[in-house]
């Protein structure tokens, strides 16, 4: 058996393959990467790497050969139509390497969305199902450091959190639970075929809930001020993608409550 995992230099793929690596034998891991030299920590750790570059698919036949298990994680690239090619490379390769079971990492709700991001991943999607093999959509929320944006520190210097005009929600998680729900079930052989998970939060939060989570890891007031003066590219971002609806795929894969908006915000505000 063995699972081969794209992307596995990046934050996401190296939180999988950590998480993994307490499941299962690293014999069994297979880590592609598009640059030799930050995939070498892995073979120390006795984990195979091979090359693979979504925008060379004479490469992608080796770098699949004998996947039992093929996780996908999607392109980082800005372009969604150069995107979606990377993903048909990866798709044709993987069907015709014969791999036996091929997981993608999505974006949480995307028929609810209306951007070429979310429509980028359902093509995606799609191609997978037309390819015919079986599969299993993780479809990941926001992750939590999108807050980031919002320039928290200088919200707690200035004891005020400018935000854009909006009645905004958010159901994010952090990478990591993403992780370790995708090693658990990248661990699990045999399940979850043909199965879509939504990777949100079971709850939303909002910008009130973020300013008193400031409030209180400062021990200086914190409000939210809606300025319609604010911009920022990730609220033109926000208000096109799904960013409230819930579900309790993440929950029940991870067996354990997630990771707390307080919790996150406290280690991204860590030095
Ligand atoms: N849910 C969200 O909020 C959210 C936010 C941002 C992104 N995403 C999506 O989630 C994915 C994983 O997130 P992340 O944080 O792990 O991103 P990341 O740290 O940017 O990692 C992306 C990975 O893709 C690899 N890659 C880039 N171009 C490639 C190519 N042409 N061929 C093969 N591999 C290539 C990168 O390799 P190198 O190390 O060589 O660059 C890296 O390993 C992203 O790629 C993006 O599609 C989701």
């Amino acid at each position: 058996m063995s699972i081969v995992i794209t992307g596995a230099t990046g934050k996401l793929g190296r939180l999988i393959i950590e998480r993994l690596l307490e499941q299962v034998p690293a014999q069994q891991i297979v880590a592609c990467v598009r640059r030799l030299d930050p995939g070498k920590p892995y073979e120390a750790q006795g984990i195979e790497v091979r090359y693979c570059d979504y925008d060379r698919p004479e490469s992608l036949a080796a770098a699949f050969a004998g996947a039992t298990r093929l996780l996908m994680i999607s392109s980082p690239h800005h372009d969604d139509t150069i995107r979606l090619r990377q993903h048909a490379h990866v798709i044709e390769a993987a069907k015709q390497s014969k791999v036996e079971h091929l997981l993608y990492t999505g974006f949480a709700f995307p028929e609810r969305g209306a951007c070429s991001p979310v429509w980028m991943h359902l093509a995606t999607e799609y191609a997978i199902r037309a390819a015919g093999m079986p599969f299993t959509f993780l479809r990941n929320a926001l992750y939590t450091d999108f807050v980031q944006a919002l320039d928290l520190p200088a919200a707690i210097s200035k004891g005020r959190l400018d935000v854009a005009p909006g009645d905004w929600s958010f159901h994010s998680v952090t990478r990591r639970d993403l992780a370790e729900a995708i090693a658990a079930v990248l661990a699990a052989p045999g399940e979850h075929h043909n199965r879509t998970y939504e990777l949100t939060a079971p709850g939303t939060w909002n910008f009130a809930d973020l300013a008193a989570i400031l409030s209180e890891l400062s021990g200086r007031p914190v409000a939210v001020q809606h300025d319609s003066s604010v911009r920022h590219w990730i609220y033109g971002f926000l208000s096109r993608i799904d960013t409230s609806s819930t579900s309790d795929d993440l929950v029940h894969l991870l067996g354990r409550p997630i990771t707390t908006l307080r919790e996150s915000v406290k280690e991204l505000l860590a030095p």
